[in-house]
């Protein structure tokens, strides 16, 4: 990879960017600003969600930019409350009404349980899949995945779907690897994407980091974001100024050594979100 534009080909064929652009939390007054800007300093590939309430924004803002909707990848979610059979249809088309859109590039389950004790989730989420695949096969979607699904979540889905899932969205930084899941996904030909790739800030202060951004002379966020790109897995980052936004698209100029990559491969628990699937999210 050599650019933000170079892309990973999913086991379906689609080619998707390397780097994408998060849109959480973008959901205040000056969101759409932040897209543009975002559009302006290159990025073209936007993952969103009907949870953050920023596809509108995302809409609106490749509408203003007058480059062809082609030329985007975009990519949504459905929320936990939109899962189920008859739900997915109903979401699936609010969101491409939402994003001004007839198709997506890619559409994903946000979480594969609604909550922590919610029992029968093998089903809901067999459920869910079966409406995917279906707007999949209609041509509606060109690829869809799952979102902060481990392997015993992806497995109740494998064992029963006719498409396999082509990515799986999870949190994925320096200080927070989630090993299992990442090499049960890489070995099944399932990209794996890093939502909160530099750990919402949290992981910036920590003195390895620190270390290495200064070793390498980039900043601890390029740091993190370089990371990602080469364990194979695309990162999400967000922000809301121009100078990182194209700061972290200047990943591709440096390469970390092996041993400064397992050094970040087994260092210390930093910076969890606190949010697991199976369980109520832990407060920090
Ligand atoms: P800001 O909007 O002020 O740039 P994550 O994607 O890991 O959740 O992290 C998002 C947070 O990281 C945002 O608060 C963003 O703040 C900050 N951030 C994004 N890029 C950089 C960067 N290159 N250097 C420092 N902080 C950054």
């Amino acid at each position: 990879m050599n650019s933000i534009h170079d892309c990973y080909t999913l086991s379906n064929g689609v080619r998707i960017p390397s780097v994408g652009f998060g849109t959480y939390k973008a959901a205040d007054g000056k969101s759409i600003e932040i897209l543009k800007i975002a559009i302006e300093t290159g990025y073209r590939y936007f993952d969103t969600a009907s949870f953050y309430g920023t596809e509108t924004f995302v809409r609106d803002a490749i509408k203003d930019s007058g480059i062809r909707r082609e030329d985007f990848f975009i990519a949504s979610k459905l929320w936990k409350d939109e899962m189920g059979y008859e739900n997915v249809k109903q979401a699936f088309a609010r969101t491409l009404e939402n994003l001004g859109t007839n198709y997506l590039d890619l559409y994903l389950i946000h979480w594969p349980l609604p909550a922590p004790d919610y029992e029968d989730w093998k089903t809901l989420n067999t459920e869910t899949w079966r409406a995917l695949e279906e707007l999949y096969e209609e041509g509606k979607i060109r690829a869809i995945g799952l979102s902060n699904f481990l392997p015993h979540h992806i497995e109740n889905i494998v064992k029963s779907c006719k498409v396999k899932p082509m990515v799986n969205q999870l949190e994925f930084h320096p200080g927070y690897t989630q090993e299992a899941a990442v090499r049960y996904c890489q070995e099944r030909g399932i990209l794996v994407q890093a939502w909160s790739p530099i750990g919402r800030g949290r992981v910036l202060a920590d003195a390895m980091m620190l270390e290495m951004a200064e070793k390498y002379q980039v900043s601890t966020a390029q740091i993190c974001l370089r990371y990602a790109l080469q364990r194979g897995i695309v990162p999400l980052p967000k922000s809301s100024t121009a100078e990182r936004m194209r700061q972290n698209q200047d990943i591709f100029a440096f390469e970390l050594s092996q041993e400064d990559m397992y050094r970040i491969d087994t260092m210390p628990q930093t910076g969890w979100s606190g949010e697991h699937p199976d369980r109520e999210r832990m407060k920090f």
